[in-house]
């Protein structure tokens, strides 16, 4: 059993019921961007997002039983976060995604973006017919936010002037958005008070920053193999992360090689090791450490429940997570 799976153990039945949902939500009208969905759907992403809302959901309601909206809201949210990612992998050029070829790769650019669209566009119908203004509101906005935290990152490319405020709120716009928005609306679908609702959205937005922070290491410490995903890519393509903001800030000499975007032979190599000897890598982990505990000090009004725990327990498995 890995750590997700004993982590994921009381709701687990829910996202099993999720997965069956996801690939029938698709529909199978047009072949090809079904085809390029159910490819992801069926290659198991961690489904982190959607154990959140499940999670809060329970914890959120009389006897821990959700409704049929509440799945509703998972599934959307998996769905954005899956069209989020064949966009991302378009504007990334990856190759590689849960241990599969991209849509990309697989379909070309034009099939990978139309996909991307298409999954964007049928969460927005499946969101509105949840009747509830204000989580229409507050998902359609992530939306958005997806869009401007890409374009700020490739606006960003190569500036080693990046500050990391500017990181972290395009690290916000990016990926914590859908986390402290999906959050709060499964809160407002059991009818929290407005208090928790804020709560709610506060520990998604800590939790999901400690998330990209930490995929951000990921990428200099892991291996493409235990990714399922391209490492080093970020540092390749520019997009300059904590770690290589940190040692930065030690190592000036970096500045020159980002400067020149890694074209001399050798360049990329010379970086790595640069980051790897300054404490970047220490002081990223540091700064996710601190966001995963401000996420878990926000559950103060939840009930103490097995679900209350998962979503404790969530924190550390961001910071401990292999892949
Ligand atoms: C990848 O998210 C994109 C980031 C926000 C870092 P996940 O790591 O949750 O991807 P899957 O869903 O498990 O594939
Ligand atoms: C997360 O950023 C992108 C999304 C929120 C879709 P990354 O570019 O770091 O994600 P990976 O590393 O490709 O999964
Ligand atoms: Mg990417
Ligand atoms: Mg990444």
């Amino acid at each position: 059993m890995t750590l997700a799976t004993s982590l994921f153990a009381p709701i687990e039945e829910d996202l099993q019921v999720l997965t069956q949902n996801l690939k029938q939500l698709v529909g199978a009208r047009h072949p090809i961007l079904f085809a390029a969905a159910e490819h992801l759907f069926e290659a198991g992403g961690k489904r982190v997002r959607p154990a959140i809302v499940l999670s809060i959901s329970r914890a959120t309601m009389p006897d821990r039983e959700i409704t049929p909206r509440h799945r509703r809201l998972a599934e959307i949210t998996e769905m954005i976060h899956t069209a989020s990612l064949v966009h991302d992998d378009v504007v990334d050029e990856s190759q590689v995604r849960r241990g599969l070829p991209t849509v990309h790769s697989n379909f070309g650019n034009r099939i990978a973006v139309l996909a991307g669209d298409f999954l964007f566009a049928q969460s927005s119908w499946y969101l509105a017919n949840l009747d509830s203004l204000e989580v229409v509101k507050l998902l359609s906005e992530v939306i958005k936010d997806f869009a401007e935290g890409e374009i700020r990152q490739s606006l960003s490319q190569f500036d080693a002037d990046l500050s990391i405020d500017a990181y972290l709120d395009k690290s916000y716009y990016k990926t914590a958005s859908l986390i402290a928005n999906s959050s709060k609306a499964a809160g407002i679908l059991s009818g929290v008070s407005d208090d928790i609702a804020q709560d709610l959205y506060a520990y998604g937005r800590h939790l999901g920053l400690a998330f990209q922070i930490v995929d951000d290491i990921l990428d200099y410490t892991s291996s493409t193999e235990t990714l399922g995903k391209p490492a080093f890519a970020d540092l390749r393509s520019g997009n300059l992360t904590a770690p290589v903001l940190y040692a930065l800030e030690e190592q000036p000499s970096l500045e020159t090689l980002i400067a020149r975007e890694f074209t001399e032979a050798g360049d990329l190599e010379k970086a790595i090791a640069i980051i790897e000897e300054s404490r970047g890598i220490e002081r990223s982990r540091e700064l996710a450490t601190q966001q995963a505990q401000l996420a878990v000090t926000k559950l103060d009004g939840l009930p103490k429940c097995s679900h209350r725990r998962m979503l404790t327990g969530l924190a550390d498995y961001v910071l401990n997570r292999l892949y």
